[in-house]
C-alpha cells in the first residue's frame, strides 16, 4: 500500500501523521517511509532518536528502495501545486489530507479538496488532527462542517496532545514517548490505521 500525506497548510501534521503510518504499516510488513519535504523534517525526527524499526529515504533515493518494501508512506511539503497533486495522487493508493479544527486550516482543506474534485479523484480522505480536549468543542465543529460538505472523513481523529511534540522532539514514534498519555495518544493512530485497513 502506498499512502500519501498532503495538505496546503503547514503544522496540520502531515510529518506526525506519515511517521505514525509508517510505524503502523511496519508492523504488517517492511514500510518505507519517502521524506518528500525539502525541510526533510521527517528525516531530521528519525535522527534524533535512534532511528524506526521503518526506513526513511529522500525522495531522491525512493526510486532504489522502492521495490524491496511491502508498504511506501509519502510524507510531502506544504502548499502543492495543482499538477503536484495530480501527481501525488497519480502516485499512491490513499491520499490523507490532515487539517487542524481551525478555520485557517480548514480553509485550505476545501481549497484542497475542490482541487481533488476538479482532478476527479475518490481516493482520499480527511483526517482531524491536534483536535483539542473538552470542554472544548472546535472537533466537533469541524467534523459537522466536513461531514455536511460531503468530504470524505476519517471516523478516527488524532487529539492534541504534548507526547506528539515530545515524539518528533526525541526522535521517537509517540508510542515510546515516556508520557501519561503516549499509549492515548498512539492509539488514535492505530485507529486510522485499523479503518484504512478494513476499507
Ligand atoms: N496531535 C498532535 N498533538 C500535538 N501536537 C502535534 C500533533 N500533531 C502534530 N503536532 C505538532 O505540530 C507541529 C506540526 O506538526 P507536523 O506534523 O510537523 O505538521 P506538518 O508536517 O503539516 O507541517 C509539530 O510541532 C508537531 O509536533
Ligand atoms: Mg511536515
Amino acid at each position: 500500500m502506498i499512502i500519501t500525506t498532503a495538505a496546503f497548510k503547514g503544522g496540520v501534521g502531515k510529518t506526525t501523521t506519515a511517521i505514525h503510518m509508517a510505524a503502523f504499516l511496519q508492523q504488517d510488513g517492511d514500510t518505507l517511509l519517502v521524506d518528500g519535504d525539502p525541510n526533510r523534517s521527517a528525516t531530521r525526527w528519525s535522527k534524533r532518536g535512534a532511528g524506526f524499526l521503518f526506513k526513511v529515504v529522500s525522495e531522491q533515493q525512493a526510486a532504489k528502495y522502492g521495490r524491496s518494501f511491502k508498504h511506501i508512506v509519502i510524507d510531502t511539503q506544504a502548499r502543492p501545486e495543482r499538477e503536484d497533486l495530480q501527481d501525488l495522487v497519480d502516485g499512491c493508493d490513499l491520499l490523507i489530507l490532515p487539517t487542524t479544527p481551525d478555520v485557517l486550516s480548514l480553509d485550505a482543506l476545501m481549497q484542497t479538496v475542490n482541487l481533488m474534485k476538479v482532478l476527479g479523484s475518490q481516493q482520499y480522505r480527511v483526517l482531524l488532527t491536534r483536535v483539542p480536549s473538552a470542554p472544548r468543542k472546535d472537533g466537533a465543529e469541524a467534523r459537522e462542517l466536513l461531514v455536511t460538505a460531503g468530504f470524505p472523513l476519517f471516523k478516527a481523529q488524532i487529539r492534541e496532545l504534548v507526547a506528539f511534540q515530545k515524539a518528533a522532539l526525541d526522535g521517537l514514534i509517540v508510542a515510546q514517548v515516556n508520557d501519561r498519555r503516549a499509549k492515548i495518544a498512539w492509539s488514535d493512530y492505530l485507529s486510522v490505521g485499523q479503518e484504512i485497513l478494513n476499507g
